[in-house]
């Protein structure tokens, strides 16, 4: 088999709440995950699972507890940072959720473009700035006559997140990370957003990681799927299997929630956060045992593992085989 383009392997993050008797969040606990060139990867989970962190721990903006992460077998973590921004950033770029806040308002959206060639391709003129950036807008599906020279408020959300994904594709990273990237736009134009990505993965072979809290959208994207519960890894696999045989207790919930997952463009109502509570990090066994309505003793004294049911679909519970 070929290796992985990213290799996740027993990634740890540990934040400490408050300042003084603060307890340990463990933001990311002892995650392992692939993901292949090409392969459209979504990371869901409710608020406050860790997708975010995992994120940014991929991006190298925060550092790891422990673990390790490799892009193409080499460890990031050993990067200094002339080799982050000379090669690693190159490769991986990402694309976040409140596009206008990416945007300086006095100016037009063409400066945004300033940072990308400035940090990463300083070799390149003015004039074939222009011409790269004019491509890199029709890459998105934008005419570039009625973008350029534009300010951000006389774009719509829709219209700012293609610049941003298309300012992404100007290195042409092999790894897209899009961080709840649609969920401030509206139905229609999230579907759209949705397809440029499919689009961008066909055309051009990038890899995206597709971190929503909503599983639809997951569903409607993605070759794989992880289902991510406080930290851990509860459910991963092959989309289809996943979802068409949901085993692990959390993921049936999430699903029931999910009013019609045969009207992809029909949204879940959003599961509230629960409240921040020391008890679920200071829990030995499963983080879900409080919640789920199968819990059995095991639960609550052991940490179930993450096993392979059936091929290329993972599940991390006692009723599954995790002793
Ligand atoms: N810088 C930080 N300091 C302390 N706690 C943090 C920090 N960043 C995230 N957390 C905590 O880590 C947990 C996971 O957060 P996050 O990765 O943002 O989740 P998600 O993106 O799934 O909503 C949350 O409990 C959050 O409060
Ligand atoms: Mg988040």
């Amino acid at each position: 088999m070929s290796e992985p383009l990213i290799h996740v392997e027993n990634l740890t993050k540990i934040f400490t709440s408050g300042l003084i008797g603060g307890f340990e969040i463990r933001a990311v606990d002892d995650v392992t995950f692939d993901i292949k060139k090409g392969e459209i990867v979504s990371l869901v989970g409710e608020s406050g699972s860790g997708k975010t962190t995992i994120g940014k721990l991929i991006l190298r903006l925060i550092t790891p507890t422990s673990g390790r992460i490799l892009f193409k077998g080499e460890n990031i973590l050993e990067f200094d940072k002339k080799r982050l921004k000379k090669y690693y950033y190159k490769h991986v770029q990402a694309v976040f959720q409140d596009p206008f806040a990416s945007f300086n308002p006095v100016y037009p959206i063409d400066r945004a473009f300033d940072l990308v060639f400035n940090s990463f391709l300083p070799k390149v003129g003015p004039g074939e700035r222009d011409e790269l950036i004019d491509n890199a807008l029709e890459q998105v599906g934008l005419n570039p006559d009625e973008i350029r020279g534009k300010y951000p408020h006389q774009l719509s959300g829709g219209q700012l997140q293609r610049i941003l994904i298309a300012r992404a594709l100007l290195v042409e990273p092999e790894l897209l990370i899009a961080d709840e990237a649609v969920s401030m736009l509206d139905a229609s134009t999230r579907i759209d957003i949705l397809n440029l990505l499919g689009e961008v993965r066909d055309k051009l072979g990038t890899s995206v990681l597709f971190v929503t809290h909503d599983l639809a959208l997951g569903y409607y994207i993605s070759d794989k799927t992880i289902i991510m519960y406080r930290g851990t890894i509860v459910e991963m696999g092959d989309t289809e299997k996943v979802f068409k045989n949901a085993l692990h207790p959390y993921t049936r919930m999430l699903l029931e929630s999910v009013p019609d997952l045969n009207v992809k463009w029909e949204f879940r109502k959003s599961i509230e956060p629960e409240k921040e509570e020391e008890g679920v990090y200071q829990i030995q066994g499963c983080r879900y045992a409080p919640r789920c309505p199968l819990v059995k003793d095991v639960c609550w004294r052991e940490k179930p593992k993450l096993v392979e049911v059936e091929k290329d679909h993972w599940v991390a519970c006692h009723l599954h085989g995790g002793e």
